[in-house]
């Protein structure tokens, strides 16, 4: 009898084993049916690359999609990133976001409730007038925004009202966004997938123009990327259309305000000898022709007023995008050479830890398989297999935990720009205020934690699982409830999720290298800009993230905690916040 429970719970190990192998044993998902889009791969990547680090690409010219995914794929910067108050600096004492007095207990006092967001600081509400091409940005004016995002009469950026997620392994994710609204099935021209019927791009075939339409299916990061370029909280002036913003990028030397490493494991062969952006031979048109099949741009002729090429602009970014973030992977954790059979791995509290995450706390009911989420496109072929209910299909791995009250945020209980449900099956129980589970690789440096950014550190997102969540009304997904871990298993799990670190991205190795980037962070109280064509902003603060070259560099990432203690500000945590920008990007 009892040789027989042993027997049973050594098979039951290994097959938990089996089923939480090194990353490196999953594919990386590809997009279906773009191969008719291609023909060079690797000037893909560098196209996405560039665009992804590019200020050039914000409306403003100073606004990059790493601007909010600039440190370890997301963004952790100090000042004005809350909805409310506006231009806070953060410290310590702001988290969690909701405290109790027993925070073993949610039923417990609470001593404070912040219903606000820790968002990312996008662009000024501005309105698009038209094309400056003398200095390759966009020309607008400051829109009025008493009502939001404005101080002493002077607007202040945007804040986007939920937490920027890591864009490092999201190629893995059947659906992106925290609500799944950036669907699987790319359509060449915006997020919705196949909700959106109206999309098509311009393909030029014996001696015609005609339009066509793209359903490529594991594509989210294509559909995910063509979002924030013309999203006039995050990137654009409102009214900007892609063709326009295509008529405007696609003249441009790519980077061409910002240093690049001459070693840059993508960009570095082709930086400018100045060391400032790319080769001036080099423009994103010169890109596009190089890595897209000539149908799709060659065309004299167009649509609206624009070439093809503009008209096509969304369908090029979009691919390079999702291509560039393929490369963004973290397959070499401690983890996963301890799964790969390296016992020396992981520590003895990560082992118990991980004992943990699979056992008793049940941590892989939603963070499983090596992606550490049931969101993965993994998890969607085997038809939900993996944690939630059996054939969940797209809506897999989406789950309420209880971070904020229902009616605070639907999540997946939303609706797209059409009005349909973002769930596949709206009715089932829970999908209201369901998030997408994130996978918690490389963890340790992305906090803020959650959708809301309500937890500072992974001791306090360990004591929110311990209680069984803030805001159970409602319903709660699979496993979460009371757990009464004592304090070493609260600490085991802690150092389990720092071995899903991956040392290429803790000192920005290749593929994690990147250019510099300035980026604001907060306002200066009360102070107008310098810039003379936008008379109701607010002047800023602004920071440099250097350029880093393939071999990384010499300091670690700073953790959120560490920049909400001031630790590493004397440049032994890299991204410190603390370094002046080498140019004033205001003037
Ligand atoms: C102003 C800040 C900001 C900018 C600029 C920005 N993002 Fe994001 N990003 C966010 C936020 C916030 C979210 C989460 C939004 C949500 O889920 O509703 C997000 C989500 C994502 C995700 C989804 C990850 C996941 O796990 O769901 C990816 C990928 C991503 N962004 C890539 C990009 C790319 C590519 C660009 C440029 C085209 C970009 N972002 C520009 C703030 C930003
Ligand atoms: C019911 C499914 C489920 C279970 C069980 C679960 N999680 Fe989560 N986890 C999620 C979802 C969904 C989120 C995002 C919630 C949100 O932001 O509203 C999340 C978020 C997190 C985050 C923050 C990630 C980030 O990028 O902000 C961490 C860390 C985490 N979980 C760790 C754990 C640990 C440790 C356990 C076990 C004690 C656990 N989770 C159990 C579904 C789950």
């Amino acid at each position: 009898m009892f040789y027989k429970l042993s027997f049973c719970l050594a098979f039951f190990a290994a097959v938990a084993l089996q089923a939480q192998p090194s990353l490196k044993s999953i594919p990386v998902p590809q997009p279906i049916n773009v191969d008719q889009f291609i023909r060079d791969r690797a000037a893909l990547t560098l196209l996405g690359k560039a665009l992804f680090w590019d200020m050039q690409l914000g409306s403003d010219g100073r606004t990059a999609c790493a601007t909010c995914h600039f440190h370890a794929g997301a963004d952790h910067r100090s000042q004005h990133q809350l909805t409310a108050p506006l231009n806070a600096t953060l410290t310590s004492s702001d988290f969690p976001f909701h405290a109790l007095s027993d925070p073993t207990d949610n039923s417990s006092t609470v001593l404070r409730s912040n219903s606000s967001i820790y968002g990312s600081a996008g662009t000024f509400r501005r309105k698009f007038t038209s094309i400056n091409f003398s200095n390759g940005t966009d020309d607008g004016y400051d829109l009025s925004d008493v009502a939001s995002f404005a101080l002493d009469g002077l607007n202040l950026r945007q804040v986007t009202t939920r937490n920027s997620p890591s864009v490092i392994n999201a190629v893995f994710n059947a659906r992106n966004f925290w609500d799944g609204r950036a669907q699987n099935v790319f359509n060449g021209s915006s997020p919705s997938g196949i909700a959106d019927s109206a999309a098509t791009v311009l393909v030029y075939r014996d001696g015609q123009l005609l339009s066509e339409k793209v359903n490529s299916a594991n594509a989210s990061l294509a559909s995910q990327a063509v979002g924030p370029p013309t999203n006039n909280v995050e990137m654009s002036y409102d009214g900007l259309k892609w063709p326009t913003l295509g008529q405007r990028m696609l003249t441009l030397r790519p980077l061409a305000h910002q240093r690049v490493a001459v070693d840059d494991s993508v960009l570095g062969p082709f930086v400018n000898s100045n060391a400032k952006g790319l080769h001036p031979s080099i423009t994103y048109g010169s890109l596009v022709q190089t890595a897209f099949a000539p149908e799709y741009w060659q065309s004299p002729e167009g649509r609206d007023g624009f070439s093809q090429a503009e008209v096509n602009f969304a369908l090029f970014f979009g691919l390079a995008l999702q291509q560039y973030q393929s490369t963004l992977v973290s397959d070499d954790s401690p983890f996963d050479r301890f799964a790969s059979g390296d016992t020396t791995a992981m520590t003895q509290q990560q082992i118990m830890g991980l004992n943990l995450f699979r056992g008793r706390a049940e941590c892989n009911t939603c963070h499983s398989g090596p992606e550490f989420t049931a969101a993965s496109v993994g998890a969607l072929l085997n038809n939900g297999g993996r944690g939630g209910p059996p054939n969940a299909g797209p809506d897999t791995g989406f789950f309420r935990t209880g971070v904020s009250p229902l009616e605070a945020d639907l999540g997946l209980g939303g609706v797209d720009d059409f009005g349909n449900p973002l769930s596949r099956n709206p009715n089932a129980p829970n999908v209201q205020g369901a998030f997408k589970t994130p996978g918690l690789r490389n963890i340790e440096f992305t906090g803020p934690y959650f959708h809301n950014g309500g937890q500072a550190t992974l001791e306090q997102v360990m004591e929110f699982y311990n209680r069984g969540g803030d805001f159970p009304a409602g319903g709660l997904g699979p496993s979460v409830r009371r757990l009464n871990l004592n304090a070493n298993q609260r600490a085991a799990l802690v150092a389990f999720m720092k071995a899903l670190s991956d040392d290429r991205v803790k000192f920005q190795r290749a593929p994690f290298d990147h250019p510099e980037l300035c980026i604001p962070n907060g306002h200066t109280n009360s102070a107008q800009t310098t810039d003379a064509r936008f008379t109701f902003s607010a002047d800023e603060n602004w920071v440099a993230i250097p350029a880093i070259g393939k071999a990384g560099a010499e300091a670690p990432l700073q953790t959120f905690d560490e920049m909400l203690e001031g630790v590493g500000n004397d440049g032994s945590r890299a991204n410190h916040l603390s370094q002046a920008c080498p140019v004033n990007p205001a003037n």
